[in-house]
């Protein structure tokens, strides 16, 4: 299996890196319109390779792309300190439009993956530009968030993040939803289990926990100016669930028909991932503010997209 990935930037090469050293496909192709930080990138990390698998990474224009069952978009640029996604939107639904053509010519039975943000509108974006199915144009949305709220349950009680089941669900943004009522640590409810172990979610301690998810980019871009290695590793959690055909349950932001009364909007739900793109959504039990939040993420994804002119 073959994955291209567009954009040799921090986030595009991160992807590379993490499907290369968990050697999950057999070929990784990094296209740039920088030729020479693509080359640059793809050596640099077939170095690393030796170590880890024996996957084959290399560089090339678009007609590389050929043959490719997964293609990651990264291009485009990222936030700059302070911006918010939603504000990167103009700049970076320009570079789509060209993008996603040049791609479908030369792998035009690729499923989709992306990670430009911001992800969730450029998720609909890039599904109106192609006329795709909807399962085939899927966002990386919030896998990452996800994740960081796994990992900082993980580290409230000391266990492993991998036995945390909780999702992020809306916006991969400002407006996200931590879905707390439906998390649970192994099959235990969250607050049953914090009582169990001793850890117990304080009003204090949720806090700080949600302001650690949803402010993380923040926090990562003024330390660092990007945020890279935990994108690089969802967007290799996503293509792994592709190319097994794992049936995997993810987080990950598809245009959805109706979402609480929203309709035609991409966004972040669990969903059942597998060869074919994304085959269902899932709506987690939520409290009424949890799903007012949501349908109030809902809605600003859904008015921002529809503003966009392509
Ligand atoms: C992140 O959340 C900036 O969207 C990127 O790390």
């Amino acid at each position: 299996m073959k994955v291209g990935i567009v954009g040799a930037g921090m986030v595009g090469s991160a992807a590379g890196y993490a499907l290369a050293l968990t050697g999950t496909v057999s070929r990784v192709v990094l296209v740039d319109q920088n030729a020479a930080l693509a080359q640059a990138q793809a050596e640099d990390i077939a170095h690393a390779v030796p170590f880890a698998s024996s996957t084959i990474v290399e560089h090339g224009d678009y007609p590389a792309l050929a043959g490719a069952g997964v293609v990651i978009l990264a291009a485009g640029v990222g936030q700059k300190p302070g911006e918010t996604r939603l504000e990167l939107l103009s700049r970076n639904a320009a570079v789509f439009r060209d993008v996603t053509a040049r791609v479908l010519d030369h792998a035009p039975d690729a499923i989709l993956l992306v990670a430009s943000n911001p992800v969730d509108v450029m998720t609909q974006i890039t599904t109106r530009l192609t006329g795709l199915p909807a399962e085939r144009v899927i966002g990386s949305g919030t896998i990452l968030d996800t994740a960081r709220f796994r990992s900082l349950l993980g580290r409230h009680f000391d266990i492993s993040p991998r036995s945390v089941h909780a999702y992020v669900l809306g916006e991969h943004g400002d407006s996200e939803v931590l879905a707390w009522s439906s998390a649970r640590a192994g099959s235990v409810p969250l607050m049953s289990f914090a009582a169990q172990v001793g850890s117990p979610i304080t009003e204090n301690v949720r806090a700080q926990i949600d302001d650690g998810v949803r402010n993380a980019a923040y926090t990562i871009i003024n330390g660092k100016g990007a945020t890279w290695y935990g994108i690089g590793a969802g967007l290799a959690r996503i293509v792994r669930a592709i190319v097994q055909d794992e049936q995997a349950v993810l987080s990950v932001s598809i245009a959805t028909d109706e979402v609480l009364g929203v309709k035609d909007v991409a966004l972040s739900l669990p969903r059942i991932v597998g060869a074919a793109g994304v085959r269902t959504d899932l709506m987690p039990d939520l409290t009424d503010d949890e799903a007012r939040a949501l349908k109030e993420s809902a809605t600003l994804l859904q008015s921002t997209a529809d503003a966009v002119e392509l």
